[in-house]
């Protein structure tokens, strides 16, 4: 398939941008529980997770040069944020295209955090029930995003094929996620062999998720329909990235011990099964402290943005 890459496209110039597959032999194959069930959800829903991701938002904010979004979109009338958690994007949608209704999803209800506009309405449920039972219409959304559901999403596929069911046609999604493997500088993966990343990947795929979720997405809307407009990656630094400026509010939230905690936290739910030992959870809660906190100069995660049309 042609790879069309749209106008509007990140320009930062460490950008990569790549066709699919994006760094052959990177790909990691996942394998799915086919059933669509996507209700387990690994991280927090409490006060201390909503500032984290209040933080958080800021800090994606200025690594995207103030760019929250990506595809081409015209005057959409109604869009879609999955996992809309604080609300803090649904609301940016909704001042950015106010003619539009904007509805926000969430398995937790969202908190009065961010003041809701009119043409907001939050819906609380798990996304693929709320497709199922028909309370999200099938081909009437003209845009449907989503960020940060790697601790959500337990089939890509199925998510990705509810989305496109949802788009009218010639509707655009975006999706904005990690592969939460650490890279070198130069953006070359420094710590396969590290214990909680080799966990990290393997438990995940048990469960049907994807910790570098953010570079297959091309792979998951190809096969669901949807032609693909671009698939890129900033980094999300671990540690200050002294030659670019805008990765400074990001190492500072993954300096802060915010996103370890909610990591460890996550691997000790993930892992609740006699399946893996203490041992190996305590292992890789100690192997992630370590690897994020002791981090070098602009070593990251990449963060991918892919967005793709309904033909
Ligand atoms: C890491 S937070 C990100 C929140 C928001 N997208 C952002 O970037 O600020 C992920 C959110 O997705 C929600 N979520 C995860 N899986 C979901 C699902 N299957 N259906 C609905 N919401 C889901 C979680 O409840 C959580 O609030």
């Amino acid at each position: 398939m042609a790879f069309n890459r749209a106008k509007n496209a990140i320009k930062s110039p460490w950008t990569i941008t790549t066709p699919f597959h994006p760094l052959s032999g990177e790909s990691i194959k996942m394998t799915t529980n086919g059933n669509g069930n996507d209700h387990k959800y690994f991280l927090e829903h409490d006060g201390p997770e909503h500032d984290r991701l209040t933080f958080q938002h800021r800090a994606l904010l200025q690594m995207l040069h103030g760019q929250a979004i990506h595809a081409p979109l015209q005057a959409p009338a109604k869009i879609l944020d999955i996992g809309c958690g604080t609300g803090v994007m649904t609301v940016l949608l909704a001042k950015r295209f106010p003619a539009a209704h904007v509805i926000g999803v969430d398995l937790a209800p969202v908190p009065e955090a961010f003041t809701k506009p009119d043409n907001v309405t939050y819906m609380q449920g798990s996304f693929s029930d709320l497709v199922s039972t028909g309370k999200l219409e099938k081909g009437s959304f003209d845009f449907v995003f989503s960020r940060m559901l790697v601790f959500g999403i337990q089939d890509w596929n199925s998510y990705v094929k509810n989305v496109a069911a949802l788009l009218k046609h010639g509707g655009w999604t975006e999706m904005q996620d990690l592969d939460t493997r650490a890279r070198n500088r130069d953006s070359i993966l420094a710590h396969q062999d590290n214990v909680f990343e080799k966990t990290m990947v393997s438990v995940m795929a048990d469960q049907g998720m994807d910790a570098t979720c953010g570079i297959n997405l091309p792979t998951y809307m190809t096969s669901a329909g949807l032609q693909v407009g671009g698939h890129e990656f900033v980094p999300w630094v671990l540690k200050s990235f002294k030659s670019r400026p805008e990765t400074e509010l990001m190492a500072q939230h993954t300096q802060s011990g915010s996103m370890t905690t909610a990591v460890v936290l996550a691997l000790e739910k993930m892992m609740a099964s006699e399946r893996y030992s203490r041992e190996l959870v305590k292992e890789a809660q100690e192997s992630v402290k370590s690897l994020w906190g002791n981090a070098e100069d602009g070593e990251h995660m990449r963060y991918y943005i892919c967005y793709a049309q309904k033909p």
